[in-house]
């Protein structure tokens, strides 16, 4: 059964990066009209160009813009988070002030669009947490930590904002830019790592948890769910 949106309007809050534009391009290609938001309009401009959609300048840090970005604009029929940034490290090592920058921005940044969103009944909201918060990593104990209270959150919204479907998608590692800042040599073993142990045999992709997003967003009988895409590496 082939998803049609038919015109259906959708926001995608972080756009420009590896899951954020693949979403933004399934929710296109299955018919809807898509808003790209990303940190600066510029980094969303290209996106919305190649779908056709509306570019948006948003940054997720600022309520003040946020709730702005909702006044001006009819309500959307789904709305996904993508957007992040957290600066990975083991407790002991991470600096404090680092460690509530990443809460500040994966957990209350979807916090902050959850609450100011405006979404048609029957519409959808959808975070993207990740595999960590199930299966922890010792070097990686706080990612684990935001995306288990950002699962939280979903199934939690779910209840208030009822009958809009709240739900949230749990990747595992995806070969996206957010890898860039390791070296080529570190990403290539990682993700050589990765092949060799999960059970699929292969590396994720940003369309694998793309077509998830579409899955949670569109299915009327979804709510308060967790759907991991991990390709295993939550039991490997
Ligand atoms: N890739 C993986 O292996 C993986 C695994 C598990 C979970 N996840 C989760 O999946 C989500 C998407 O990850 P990804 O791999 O697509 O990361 P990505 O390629 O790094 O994209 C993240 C995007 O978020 C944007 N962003 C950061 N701060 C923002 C802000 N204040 N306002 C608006 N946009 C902001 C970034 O924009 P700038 O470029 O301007 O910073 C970037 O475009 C994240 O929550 C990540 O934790 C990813």
């Amino acid at each position: 059964m082939s998803i049609d949106l038919n015109g259906q309007r959708v926001l995608v809050v972080g756009a420009a990066g590896g899951i954020g534009r693949a979403a933004a391009e399934a929710f296109s290609q299955a018919g809807g009209v898509v808003t790209a938001a990303g940190r600066t309009e510029a980094s969303v401009e290209t996106v919305a160009q190649s779908i056709g959609g509306e570019a948006a300048q948003l940054d997720f840090l600022d309520n003040n813009a946020i709730e702005l970005f909702f006044a001006d604009r009819p309500f959307f029929d789904h709305v996904v988070v993508t957007a992040a940034s957290t600066l990975a490290g083991s407790v002991a090592n991470l600096p404090l002030d680092d460690a509530k920058a990443a809460m500040e921005s994966k957990f209350w940044g979807a916090y902050r669009i959850a609450r100011a969103a405006k979404v048609n009944e029957g519409g959808s909201i959808t975070f993207i947490s990740g595999v960590l918060s199930q299966r922890p990593s010792a070097t990686s104990v706080l990612q684990g930590a935001i995306n288990a209270a950002l699962e939280a959150l979903g199934r939690g919204l779910a209840l208030e904002r009822a009958p809009i479907r709240v739900n949230t998608v749990s990747p595992g590692l995806i070969d996206t830019p957010l890898h860039d800042r390791m070296s080529v040599e570190a990403r290539r073993a990682l993700y050589e790592r990765m092949r060799s142990t999960l059970p699929v045999g292969r590396m994720g992709q940003p369309e694998d948890v793309a077509q998830a997003i579409l899955f949670v967003a569109t299915n009327l009988f979804a709510t308060g769910s967790t759907v991991s895409v991990d390709g295993g590496g939550r039991i490997a």
